[in-house]
């Protein structure tokens, strides 16, 4: 048989995974609720110039990895990589210009042109939250708490979090030279990719993964004490509350991230469960001017891949089968009996109730097949014979015992064996 797989980089999610997002989804959403954020849903394209302009136009994202196409007015349309500049667009219709405190959080699809790998799709699934309108250190040690409530929420307690500063816009200048003197005596040395960094966004060297380069960057000097001294202080202090909330972390002064809107803090948390792509959430403050407006509008937020924290989840053996198998199966011979089932699964699944049932014409042997299949306790079967008696024949799925249940008592008899199952 011909298989029609996906397109490469994107993938099907069938009932039983999809079962398992969705309790991390809704756990997400109880936990953020606590907090005050509410969900927000914005559109999965927006004009290209709101990521162009919200993320950076040096970003690699923006670069290399955007799906872009023109609308039939020719305007340039972009299905979304990430979710907090469409949260900015969206929120530039609110009152956070005046210094009023927004807190959303959003789940769903992203999309960015990457090498398919594990964990890493051209479509995937991001859990994000976005605090906007203010800025403060506190602020942002409590939204990185509240991540790590979330991934102890879902089991996962052994993540790794990794925080770091970039200062304000003004400290990147010094900084920015200090490394750019450094890396330009060591550059003949260093990766093609490093070498056109230098010039276009040198912090990307930090990260860069080639070992040659990894050396080099290991003796960089230190930039951050090259920032001033309020951006020190309220790094400080930001380490000082998510030590005071006992949330342990690593300062790591290579972590830059790939996004040009940060400044001040910036955070990833990262899982030896999975393999090369370590990130499962990253997230720090941003300062990013709103369709507009000439002043930026300070936020933090985080966005952790939903792809990646069920590769975690099934590497602690946490992803166990959530579905709840149906109580009963009616089985039906004839078409009056297909319809008075019809009718009882009807009624049944208004209570609430979930019923199976087969619909076609086909024997008893295979309806019972059916009825063991679904996981199904009891079997209701009826024929003419039955219909004309008025009764049903109700079997234990699990020893095979008969019991004759008058119609009319049929439906209270099931909805109460479902209430004391
Ligand atoms: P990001 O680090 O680009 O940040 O993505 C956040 C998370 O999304 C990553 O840690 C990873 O788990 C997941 N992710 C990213 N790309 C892929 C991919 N190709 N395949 C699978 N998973 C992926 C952001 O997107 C920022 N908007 C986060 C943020 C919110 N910062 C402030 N507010």
């Amino acid at each position: 048989m011909a298989t029609f797989a996906p397109p490469p980089g994107t993938a099907d999610i069938f009932p039983a995974e999809a079962r398992r997002w969705r309790t991390v989804e809704n756990t997400a959403a109880a936990v953020f609720e606590r907090y005050g954020y509410g969900e927000l849903r914005t559109p999965i394209f927006e004009y290209t110039e709101v990521f162009q302009r919200g993320l950076g136009g040096e970003t690699e994202v923006v670069q290399k990895e955007m799906y872009t196409f023109e609308d039939r007015g020719g305007r340039s349309l972009t299905l979304r990589p990430e979710g907090t500049a469409g949260v900015m667009r969206a929120l530039s219709n609110t009152d956070v210009m005046n210094g009023v405190e927004q807190r959303v959080y959003y789940c769903g699809p992203m999309f960015r042109g990457e090498r398919p790998a594990a964990g890493r799709r051209r479509q995937f699934h991001q859990i994000g939250v976005e605090n906007v309108g203010r800025c403060a250190p506190l602020l942002d040690a409590e939204c990185i708490a509240m991540l790590m409530e979330f991934l102890r929420s879902i089991g996962i307690e052994d993540a790794k979090l990794a925080i770091n500063t970039r200062g304000v816009m003004a400290d990147r200048g010094p900084a920015g030279r200090l490394l750019r003197d450094y890396f330009s005596a060591h550059i003949d040395s260093m990766c093609d990719d490093c070498r056109s960094r230098l010039e276009r966004n040198v912090w990307r060297i930090l990260d860069c993964k080639q070992e040659a380069c990894r050396r080099i960057v290991a003796e960089a000097p230190d930039y951050v004490g090259s920032f001033s001294a309020e951006s020190r202080a309220y790094f400080a202090e930001v380490q000082a509350a998510l030590t005071a909330l006992g949330v342990p972390f690593t300062v790591d002064p290579l972590l830059v991230r790939g996004l040009d809107y940060y400044v001040h803090t910036v955070f990833e948390v990262s899982h030896s469960g999975l393999g090369a792509q370590t990130a499962i959430a990253g997230g720090g403050r941003y300062e990013l001017f709103l369709p507009g407006q000439n002043k930026p509008v300070p936020g933090v937020g985080f966005a952790a891949g939903v792809e990646r924290l069920m590769m975690v989840r099934d590497a602690l053996g946490l992803n166990h089968d959530e579905s709840v198998p149906v109580p009963f199966f009616l089985v039906g011979l004839g078409g009056p009996a297909r319809i008075a089932n019809l009718k009882l699964a009807d009624a049944l699944r208004r209570e609430g109730v979930a019923v199976a049932l087969e619909l076609e014409e086909r024997s008893f042997k295979a309806q019972l097949r059916s009825a063991n299949r679904c996981g199904a306790a009891l079997a209701v079967v009826r024929g003419d014979a039955e219909l004309e008696r008025g009764v049903a024949i109700v079997k234990r799925m699990d020893n095979g015992e008969q019991t004759e249940v008058a119609e009319d008592r049929l439906f209270a008899y099931l909805s109460e064996f479902d209430r004391t199952r």
